[in-house]
């Protein structure tokens, strides 16, 4: 069985990390769509690190819930499995699921880049903005921002495998599928006779597309679906 997995915000919800859109969002009184930008962090880059370094504490914090694990697990029933998640935390990897079979498509809220050479580093210190040790420019979160490009590694990783296969399976779960490459990476993932479920509360522009909709919280709805693959 071929399966491809899609997962933004929603799926970490239940872990406590805040959605970007809707309930929650707003983070004292900013708009994440507008702190996410390279615009904000020129302006302010210390405001853009607290926004972060709030987020990463948060993230420490949790705890991979029921929708991480079922994801895991259905990844070990799978002959092949790819995740792509938009989420920069690290609850699906905590959930057990292995580096290979997951991409990362918006970054990893625990990277820094530089902001002048693109010097990276694991840094997960949040006490002062960090400075870049090659150049001394202000250092970034390694994270992706509205209008930037996707990281290009990454998206050969998914392109490799949607040319491998059809999948028989595809879910997409806890986005509202705001950019056109998760409507298009589903669709194109999906076998003509294929499943494509979508786990979501809300519709969003995906549904219209989705063999199945799943109008649940994703901690709910994602172990009942994993079990009724796995036993079918
Ligand atoms: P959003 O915050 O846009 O959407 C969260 C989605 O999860 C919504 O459709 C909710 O209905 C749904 N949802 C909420 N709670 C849920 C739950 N418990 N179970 C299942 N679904 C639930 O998050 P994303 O779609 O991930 O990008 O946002 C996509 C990207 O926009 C983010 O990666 C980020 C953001 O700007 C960048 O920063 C580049």
């Amino acid at each position: 069985m071929r399966v491809f997995v899609i997962t933004g915000a929603g799926v970490s919800a239940e872990s406590g990390i805040p959605t970007f859109r809707g309930k929650g969002g707003y983070w004292r009184n900013l708009d994440p769509a507008k702190l996410a930008t390279p615009e904000a962090f020129a302006r302010d880059p210390k405001l853009v690190w607290e926004w972060y370094c709030e987020r990463r504490q948060r993230i420490r914090n949790a705890q991979p819930n029921a929708a991480h694990e079922a994801i895991t697990k259905l990844a070990n029933h799978a002959a092949e499995f790819l995740l792509v998640t938009q989420n920069v935390d690290d609850l699906h990897a905590r959930a057990g699921l292995r580096a290979e079979k997951i991409v990362q498509i918006h970054g990893d809220i625990f990277g820094t880049r530089c902001s002048r050479c693109g010097f990276k580093e694991h840094n997960e210190e949040c006490e002062e903005i960090p400075r870049c040790p090659k150049c001394d420019a202000l250092m970034r979160p390694g994270v992706v921002w509205f209008g930037e490009q996707l990281p290009w590694n990454e998206l050969q990783r998914i392109e490799n495998y949607l040319d491998r296969g059809a999948c028989d399976l595809v879910i997409v779960a806890g986005t509202t599928a705001t950019f056109g490459y998760i409507i298009d990476w589903a669709l194109r993932a999906r076998a003509p006779n294929g499943e494509l479920i979508e786990v979501n509360p809300e519709a969003t522009p995906l549904s219209e597309f989705a063999t199945q909709r799943i109008r649940e919280s994703a901690a709910v709805a994602l172990p009942k679906i994993v079990d009724q693959v796995i036993t079918s």
